[in-house]
């Protein structure tokens, strides 16, 4: 199963939620099912590492925080079996690159598997304090924990 993380810059967000997916399906025993990647929107950050922050923000807590940021292409529609989106701006720009919908099915919002937050969106922590990468690394965990859940319970195509 082909999992894709997306947000703007692919060095805050989305690497975050790549690592973290890593991390529980590593704990769960399912690292050999679940293959996890990470692209961004924007093209502004194509081949840095994720924001030294947001490592900062992981580290406190053992969480590798590794990746190149690269640029999400259509290519990756057929690549992955699901894309999750961190918020509406993102959706809605994955969604622009699927004009004729044939791949609007398998494009998610990230927050709707969270069970512990009631956030529609992962807030973007780019421009604002350290705090707001603890709150992300926070809200993906839940995120992630309830994805993990439903693709461990339920058939690929419920999800
Ligand atoms: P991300 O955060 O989308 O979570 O990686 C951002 C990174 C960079 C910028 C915006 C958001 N930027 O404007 O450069």
């Amino acid at each position: 199963m082909k999992l894709l993380f997306v947000c703007l810059g692919n060095i805050c967000r989305s690497p975050a939620a790549e690592n973290i997916m890593n991390h529980l399906a590593a704990e769960a025993g399912m690292s050999s099912q679940i293959e996890c990647d990470s692209a961004g929107t924007g093209s502004y950050h194509i081949g840095n590492s994720p924001d030294r922050r947001m490592q900062a923000a992981a580290a406190k807590r053992n969480l590798p925080m590794i990746g190149s940021a690269r640029q999400f292409t259509t290519a990756d529609f057929t690549a992955f079996d699901l894309i999750f989106a961190m918020d509406r701006d993102n959706y809605q720009n994955i969604i622009a690159l699927d004009p004729q919908r044939q791949h609007q099915d398998k494009v998610k919002l990230m927050c709707d598997f969270a069970t512990h937050h009631s956030d529609k969106e992962v807030p973007d922590p780019y421009f604002g304090g350290t705090e707001g990468f603890d709150y992300v690394l926070d809200l993906l965990t839940d995120a992630c924990s309830g994805l993990l859940s439903q693709l461990t319970s339920t058939d690929i195509n419920n999800v």
